[in-house]
């Protein structure tokens, strides 16, 4: 479709046709992106700090990418795995198979959407331990379908009046550091929060009722929290012991984003289950569970499926995704990004007093805006502030947050130093303009 229409008629237009309720941060369109900057319509550009929400990893339009999708569509996009399979799929799941933590046989399974991916992990978990108990984190977010959307933690906008939600999911208190559920401080609390499972089983699940507890290595909606070194180890040596399955929902801090090619690797753990999404793919809808192999196989023969998981043109700009890692060294970006990212931002803590804390992994780094660092009264309305602010000097970030007071990082790793130097230049000014 050739472009023809300016921001305000495009605009005009999907207010007509499109629900409120699929709401764009930006009233402007984009016409191109590449590498770490989107044009929009009218041929304004932007430095990209948001990815997609993270799906950008590799770049917009990267070269490889691009190619592998013409040369798929030029073959067939579509003939459904569950009728007729083909290649890209197979070696799509050997690479994600080895890719993932832990060197033991693994399977991978793929679907449409990150929710998708956790609705099969909690299914394949129900069935490989016939339990059906799932355990959750407050402040997490795990999709929007309603299983997803029971596993999610944070009410408006992702809950509120869509209940009644699905049984048997419990929420247990993450390692939220900078607003400790306990009123503790690390590392004098001995990071109780994990031990608080325990306890757990006694008041609200027994663990034998337990299939899995899934967790994102470092938040993402909820606000990059990114629990202590001794968290994850803690929580599945628990689950272990009572065999209970670990699901580790990737989907925002996998493919790289946290300097590894898979966040809970910083933790040395090796999860049951694994969901993968957004950069898996460089935007192609792709997602995938990977698990262990006897875990994945104890599903009876057409128990996991759909239409279009697995589609071929999807899984050939996935493997075209892990050659670029390869090829780029990729991880070697990510972390060199992430240190530059993290020196940047520890010197606005120093300069403003708006940001409370600065938490994350590599280059998935975050501000926590309050407008008191005593009280830590969460700083939203500035938060939103400064996304505006921003967005108008040129520069697309994202907030996220259980209080929407948290301004992340999921820019492409292969941003260019020139790029992030402007970005971080407009960040800055924003900051100052809140005058805090
Ligand atoms: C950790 C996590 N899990 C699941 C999802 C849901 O993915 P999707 O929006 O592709 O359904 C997201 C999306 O942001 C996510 O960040």
């Amino acid at each position: 479709m050739d472009q023809v229409a300016g921001n305000e008629e495009i605009h005009k237009l999907r207010s007509q046709f499109i629900p409120q309720g699929h709401t764009s941060g930006q009233s402007r369109y984009v016409a191109s992106a590449g590498g770490a900057v989107i044009r929009d319509v009218e041929g304004r550009e932007y430095i990209d700090f948001a990815g997609g929400i993270g799906v950008m990893n590799v770049g917009h339009s990267h070269p490889k990418v691009v190619a592998a999708i013409q040369d798929q569509a030029a073959k067939f996009t579509h003939t459904c795995f569950m009728v007729f399979p083909y290649e890209p799929a197979v070696r799509l799941a050997e690479k994600l198979c080895r890719a993932t933590p832990g060197v033991f046989p693994k399977k991978a399974l793929f679907v449409n959407s990150g929710a998708e991916a956790v609705e099969n992990a909690v299914k394949i978990a129900r069935y490989a331990t016939k339990r059906a108990a799932i355990i959750a984190c407050e402040n997490a977010y795990h999709g929007r379908t309603l299983l997803t959307m029971s596993l999610t933690s944070k009410v408006k906008p992702y809950k509120f009046g869509f209940g009644p939600f699905a049984p048997e999911i419990y929420h247990v208190p993450y390692a939220y550091c900078y607003r400790c559920s306990f009123g503790l401080r690390y590392p004098g609390c001995s990071v109780a929060c994990a031990d608080y499972l325990k306890d757990f089983f006694i008041n609200h699940v027994a663990a034998e009722d337990v299939a899995a507890l899934i967790a994102e290595p470092v938040q993402g909606e909820g606000g990059f929290m990114t629990p202590p070194p001794e968290y994850f180890p803690k929580v599945a040596k628990i689950c272990k012991e009572k065999g209970i399955l670990f699901i580790a929902d990737e989907i925002q801090s996998g493919m790289g984003r946290t300097g590894k090619m898979f966040a809970i690797e910083h933790w040395g753990v090796e999860p049951d289950l694994i969901t993968v999404a957004k950069s898996l793919a460089a935007g192609m809808p792709l997602s995938a569970v990977v698990g262990r192999a006897e875990i994945m196989d104890s599903v009876h023969a057409s128990g996991l499926g759909g239409t279009y998981g697995a589609n071929p043109v999807a899984c050939s700009a996935g493997l075209a995704v892990m050659e670029i890692f390869e090829e780029e060294d990729i991880l070697a970006k990510a972390q060199a990004l992430g240190e530059k990212l993290r020196k940047r931002f520890d010197e606005f803590q120093g300069r403003f007093e708006i940001i409370g804390d600065v938490r994350g992994k590599g280059p998935m780094l975050a501000l926590e805006l309050v407008r008191d660092r005593e009280t830590k009264e969460p700083a939203a309305d500035e938060a939103k502030a400064l996304v505006k602010t921003c967005f108008e000097k040129g520069l697309l970030l994202l907030s996220c947050g259980t209080f929407g007071n948290v301004i992340r990082t999921l820019m492409p790793l292969t941003i260019t130093d020139g790029q992030l130097e402007r970005g971080l230049a407009i960040l800055a000014d924003g900051l100052k303009s809140l005058g805090r």
